[in-house]
């Protein structure tokens, strides 16, 4: 099970960059129009932090832009995937990128259906989107669990990386249904650490100790 990040935010990058767990960061046109003013270098900080893969999505529609793109893209580091949106333009540079060895993560995923050309394009990550679909009513985590079963009826090499988290709930279903990898936007990573018996139970033990010891250990 792998951890993603899902922001462009350099400080809560490198906070939960910190703790070891995070493998990997996704960015999206939207995070970074929020936090960059120049999209390319701080592309490059962010690899820099990671160490790992870093998805960067492509802005063009058309086949032949989305490579000129993905080509531009997949040159600042071998670290970099390049989101490409499930479009039958995207499926066609999805194909030909994979061909040429340029790992790419099929984004804006909500049916099984896309999930499936998409894995058969060669992509290299594909995010179904389960927040977005909640939102409108629907079953996010039943996506999962469809893409995970054809995944598996046909070994497909594609990872499948559960985006548009929402809450720990959605983590945690994810990780059982088989979902390769999660990306969790800063708030709901830190959430997963929280549980309130643990700050009462850790409020008592040290409670207890100072009413009885001077000093901590050691000191
Ligand atoms: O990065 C893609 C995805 O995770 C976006 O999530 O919260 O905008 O639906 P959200």
């Amino acid at each position: 099970m792998k951890i993603f990040l899902d922001t462009a935010n350099i400080e809560e990058i490198k906070k939960a960059v910190e703790t070891g767990l995070i493998d990997g960061v996704t960015t999206n046109p939207s995070l970074l129009s929020q936090e960059a003013s120049d999209p390319i270098s701080h592309i490059k900080e962010i690899v820099r932090i990671v160490n790992g893969p870093v998805s960067v999505e492509v802005t063009a529609t058309n086949k032949a832009e989305m490579i000129t793109q993905a080509k531009y893209i997949s040159e600042i580091s071998p670290h970099i995937i390049v989101k490409i949106p499930i479009t039958e333009e995207g499926i066609k540079a999805t194909w030909e990128l994979s061909k040429n060895n340029i790992k790419v993560n099929v984004t804006l995923i909500f049916s099984a259906s896309q999930a499936l050309v998409a894995m058969k394009a060669g992509a290299y990550y594909i995010s179904p989107f389960i927040g977005r679909i909640d939102d409108i009513s629907s079953d996010g985590l039943k996506l999962i669990e469809e893409i995970v079963q054809i995944k598996r009826n046909y070994g497909f090499t594609s990872e499948i990386l559960a985006a548009s988290i929402r809450n720990p709930l959605h983590f945690i279903q994810a990780s059982k249904l088989g979902a390769d990898i999660v990306t969790l936007p800063p708030k709901v990573f830190w959430q997963l650490f929280k549980h309130p018996l643990t700050d009462i139970g850790l409020k008592k033990f040290l409670d207890d100790w100072n009413s009885k010891f001077k000093n901590g250990i050691g000191r």
